[in-house]
């Protein structure tokens, strides 16, 4: 099989797609024809040995995917050969075969392609955790999501929506936020121009519910500030660079919580309430309420411009690999 192996790391330049022997069957499992894969921002934090999680040598990178079940193994159930299926792995799915647990696996739903089911899982998983399960996000209220555009963030901003909240979209550029827009964000700041803290004060009338932070770095602090009273602020990601530090005062002076948010310790933790939320954000895709963005797709043997699309800060939505 072919796949993108990390045998040091290095640059994400440096690395290369090989022929290599396909994995091993084991009980319980299901092999799958990778079609598709998503890529997402620790993809290059991994090869690079600056994620928190560092797998032996040599690994193949690639934490979801999409494709078709050629080989069910002993024990393994609730799938058959030819299943279109998306799953989620800790690495494995930059390659053109995966061997991956059955009880990790999803059916496609009718009409889905690839290219969406292997943008779908970890995004819409993370972002529905986050709003529902640690933010308890309701009708009515206001979420401001920073880096809106990107992976996560306009998940967010579409199952923000989907529960009837109002969203303020905040972004880098134009074309960025105008993107927030057509998936639905109500309002928007242009943060590399605006003022967070008074801008989304003044949008939202004297401060929001929820803030999803999947940035840190030099906009946490005045996010934070654009809270009002008794709100929730969602600690997801540090795409900025930065973690930030927040003076503890501030979370005295609005009764405000901050709520961090580790999706792939609470799928461990809680699989079955994880099957759900994944059940619950089909049905949004099935009822129209969430679209997947595909910002670029590229094929596997292509996986630099993928991953420069991540890095280079291009990426509006998800960036996917394809395998034929
Ligand atoms: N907590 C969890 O369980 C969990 C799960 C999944 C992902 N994450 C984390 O969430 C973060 C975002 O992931 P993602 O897949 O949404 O990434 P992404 O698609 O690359 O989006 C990240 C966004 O961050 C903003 N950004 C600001 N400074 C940046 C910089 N120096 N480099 C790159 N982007 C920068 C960009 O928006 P602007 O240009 O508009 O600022 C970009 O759209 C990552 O840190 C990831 O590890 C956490």
């Amino acid at each position: 099989m072919k796949a993108l192996i990390c045998e040091a790391f290095g640059p994400y330049k440096s690395h290369q797609v090989k022929d290599v022997p396909a994995p091993a069957m084991k009980p319980g499992h299901v092999r799958v024809a990778v079609r598709a894969a998503g890529v997402n921002f620790p993809d290059i934090l991994i090869v690079e040995g600056k994620y928190q999680f560092k797998p032996p040598f040599p690994f193949i990178p690639g934490a979801e995917a999409a494709g078709v079940v050629t080989e069910v193994g002993e024990g393994a159930s609730g799938f058959a050969l030819g299943d279109k299926v998306f799953f989620g792995s800790i690495h494995g799915c930059f390659a053109t075969e995966i061997v991956v647990p059955a009880a990790s696996l999803f059916k496609m739903p009718e009409g889905m392609s690839f290219e969406t089911a292997a943008a779908i899982n970890l995004v819409y998983g993370t972002s529905w955790h986050a709003l529902k399960d640690r933010a308890q996000l309701k009708a009515g209220e206001t979420l401001f999501v920073l880096g809106a555009a990107g992976g996560v963030g306009l998940a967010a901003v579409e199952l923000g929506k989907a529960v009837g909240a109002k969203v303020i979209a905040g972004a880098s550029s134009a074309e960025k936020l105008a993107v927030c827009r057509e998936h639905g964000a109500d309002m928007v700041i242009n943060y590399a121009e605006e003022d967070i803290k008074e801008k989304v004060r003044e949008l939202s009338g004297g401060g929001v519910d929820v803030v999803y932070d999947p940035v840190g770095d030099k906009l946490a602090e005045p996010a934070f500030r654009s809270l009002g009273w008794e709100g929730r602020y969602l600690v997801v990601g540090f795409a900025g660079g930065e973690i930030p530090k927040l003076p503890l005062n501030l979370t005295l002076l609005k009764s405000a919580d901050v709520r961090g948010v580790f999706w792939g310790q609470w799928i461990a933790r809680n699989p079955e309430k994880h099957r759900q939320n994944v059940s619950e954000f089909l049905k949004f895709w099935e009822e129209g309420k969430i679209n997947p963005r595909i910002s670029s797709s590229h094929r596997l043997e292509d996986f630099v411009k993928a991953y420069d699309d991540i890095a280079e800060r291009r990426a509006m939505g998800k960036v996917v690999l394809t395998m034929e």
